[in-house]
């Protein structure tokens, strides 16, 4: 039997259940730097601190479980994408950087990011009128959505928002119908499928998306071969027939829309650059078909977000800078063989830019060790330790099978370390927050431990399943915290149940 710890010192030997990528720790501080945000760091007494706060002061001041979000480094990966972007398609074409808000969005965080030079996108009303409230100026401001509700709409046309993004026919023509009754006229992208799906290393190209968003790029069977205006199709136009093809003709014709555009958004947790180019090239063809059957040359294209970061030791971001650049020579060059001019670009990162500037912090509860079968054949341990939340305020494990890592925050330790497996304490045997992580062998009841690369779709997904009230959210910077969310009380959550008296 092997008692499931790595040594300390030694060269460790592997974990027989220890994913091949997950490293025996010894000295954890050249780990946690590359997955924490850039302003953390160890105090002298090994507590860590992150924006000049150590991580017991901020858990007796705001309780745990706690999402604390480093405002410098959210500041500075939000300057990042801005100032990569666009140095790379300078001279030919501005850029504007849409935070994808979906990933967490507060007043404050809005704030930062148009103060960044940022514009925000929102995915429902919810998160359009919070933009609003956080001071995005609606011009700066997109909306998104595979099915936007008329008072959705409604609300961008009334705030006078900077784009709508549509999903489909049917909500081309209500935009255009509710905008003619305001009397305004909508600016409109449209959400193209171009049969790129990425994730990480590797995208596939299909002719044919399984999927709800967007307008496909490729004919339906039995379409017309002229379209609704009676352009034919010929080889130069194979789009003809297609969803994106009928939606952008109609598009052009329709009263109460400007359409700017074109959008696609080909997944996420991306780390290269080559599905980003062969989608623009995509989209840069059907631009070129719309100028040559309608002599519109549309001034925008927008290739989302999906921007990859590391959660673990195993993932390796390129930085913004080398994905701009590469996205940059593809679009300018794609543009120039169609005599095209280099449209206006957008792009859309969410996790890339809050992700990593989160940290969620939990007190470490119950902790036993489970005898496991091994692959090898071996017998082994398995350290399970139990954390104050879980799945309800980190729902991508469950989700996604999302891998994160930990680090004992509260002290620092010497010593052995055991492959460990942090859960939650909700009654669902798959509430697990991070799978595999060496952590101390001396970790113990009360400890804090903290999870990076938190910031993104944590807070954003987070539920009261068993009725666990939602964390607070803290900013942290120039050693001060403050509160962006509160902490939910239990009588707030309680309080929905029409018998519910708080006792
Ligand atoms: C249209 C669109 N844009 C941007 C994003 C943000 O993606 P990420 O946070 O991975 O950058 C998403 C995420 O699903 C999306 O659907």
């Amino acid at each position: 039997m092997q008692d499931g710890s790595a040594q300390h010192g030694s060269a460790p030997r592997a974990h027989p259940l220890a994913p091949s990528w997950l490293t025996a720790r010894r000295d954890t501080d050249d780990l946690e730097a590359a997955l924490l945000p850039a302003d953390a760091h160890r105090d002298a007494e090994g507590r860590l601190v992150i924006g000049g706060v150590d991580v017991e002061t901020l858990a007796a001041q705001h309780g745990t479980p706690l999402y604390v979000l480093s405002e410098a480094d959210f500041r500075a990966r939000a300057r990042s994408f801005r100032e990569a972007f666009s140095a790379a398609f300078a001279p030919e074409a501005e850029v504007d950087v849409f935070y994808a808000g979906k990933a967490f969005l507060s007043t404050h965080v809005a704030g930062w990011a148009v103060q960044e030079g940022l514009c925000v996108d929102t995915a429902s009303g919810g998160e359009l009128a919070l933009a609003l409230a956080g001071g995005v100026p609606p011009e700066k401001i997109g909306l998104h959505g595979n099915n936007k509700s008329d008072a959705e709409i409604q609300r961008a046309l009334d705030a006078g928002i900077g784009r709508i993004i549509a999903d489909s026919l049917d909500e081309l023509e209500r935009i255009s119908r509710l905008a003619v009754a305001a009397g305004t006229r909508a600016p409109v992208m449209l959400r193209l499928t171009p049969g790129v799906h990425a994730s990480t290393h590797e995208y596939i190209a299909t002719a044919h998306e399984d999927q709800k968003f967007g307008l496909s790029l490729t004919p339906s069977a039995g379409a017309p071969s002229t379209d609704a205006d009676g352009t034919p199709s010929t080889p130069a136009n194979p789009y003809l027939g297609s969803p994106a093809w009928t939606a952008a003709s109609r598009a052009l014709q329709l009263p109460g829309v400007e359409l700017r555009g074109l959008h696609a958004h080909i997944g996420s947790q991306i780390f290269e650059p080559a599905g980003f180019e062969l989608a623009a090239q995509k989209l840069i063809t059907f631009l070129a078909s719309l100028h040559s059957a309608y002599g519109v040359e549309l001034p925008e294209l927008d290739l989302g977000g999906g921007h990859g970061i590391a959660y673990t030791e195993a993932d390796t971001p390129r930085h913004p800078e080398s994905i701009a650049a590469a996205l940059a020579a593809t679009v300018k060059q794609a543009c120039a063989e169609h005599a095209l001019r280099v449209p206006r670009i957008s792009i859309e990162p969410g996790r890339a830019i809050v992700g990593p500037a989160g940290v969620t912090l939990y007190r470490v509860g119950v902790q036993k060790d489970v005898q496991v079968d091994a692959p090898d054949g071996s017998t082994t341990s398995r350290r399970y330790v139990a954390v104050d939340g879980g799945m309800s305020d980190n729902a991508r494990g469950v989700l996604y099978d999302a891998d994160y890592s930990a680090v004992l925050a509260s002290r620092r330790v010497t010593g052995d370390h055991a492959l460990s497996r942090i859960v939650g304490k909700h009654c669902e045997s798959g509430d697990i927050v991070v799978r595999n992580v060496y952590l101390p062998t001396a970790t113990a009841r009360d400890d804090l431990l903290a999870v990076p690369a938190t910031g993104a779709y944590c807070h954003s997904l987070s539920s009261n399943y068993n009725y666990l009230t939602r964390p607070a959210v803290v900013a942290v910077a120039d050693g001060a915290s403050q509160v962006l969310i509160r902490r939910e009380t239990e009588q707030e959550m309680l309080g929905r149940d029409t018998g519910f008296a708080a006792g």
